[in-house]
């Protein structure tokens, strides 16, 4: 798919198939995630995949605002060392995911972590070292249906040329 199929195509969904997703293709979407831009070419970020039922199942009663990831195939919990940039640096890995998760026809979506009062549960739940803070929780899945993309600002609400 092209690049820019995968930009427009990528969409949050939060319904998943029961059928499992291959270690291939976890593997795949943390490489895409570590091929991110990174401030100061730290890679502060460290990746979780978590594919065991009973921990995603305690990660989506932890994690309230994505309770659905009791239900899904897997997880990636993005972490980062406390860096200057560690959450555009996070983040840029996870839109990466998001990104190859479009690609491979893969349902995905990102979940709140930093900042949200769970983080310390999650990273509890986890085994991470201390010094990490959890950037996004990705929940990962086969979509049970197709879902458009609908942003509600267009291109021509957004852009402008030089100045306001
Ligand atoms: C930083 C961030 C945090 C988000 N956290 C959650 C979340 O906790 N739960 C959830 O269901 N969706 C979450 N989302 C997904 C957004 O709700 C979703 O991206 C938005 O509704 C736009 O829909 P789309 O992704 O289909 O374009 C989050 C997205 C971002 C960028």
């Amino acid at each position: 798919m092209e690049t820019f199929d995968s930009i427009s195509k990528r969409v949050s969904i939060r319904e998943y198939k029961s059928k499992p997703i291959e270690k291939t293709l976890l593997e795949k979407l943390v490489d895409a995630g570590r091929r991110a831009p990174t401030a100061r070419a730290v890679e502060p970020w460290e990746f979780v995949v978590v594919e065991n039922k009973e921990t995603l199942k305690k990660l989506g009663e932890i994690a309230n605002t994505g309770s659905f990831i009791k239900d899904a195939a897997g997880c990636i919990a993005v972490f980062s060392k406390d860096t200057k940039y560690y959450l555009e640096d996070g983040s840029a890995a996870t839109e990466n995911i998001l990104l190859a998760c479009a690609d491979l026809g893969i349902g995905a979506c990102w979940v709140a972590g930093d900042k949200k009062p769970y983080v310390g549960e999650v990273s509890r739940l986890l085994g991470a070292p201390s010094d990490l803070r959890l950037v996004s929780l990705v929940s990962l899945g086969w979509p049970k249906e197709k879902t458009e993309q609908v942003k509600n600002r267009k291109l021509k609400d957004v852009i402008h040329w030089d100045k306001f």
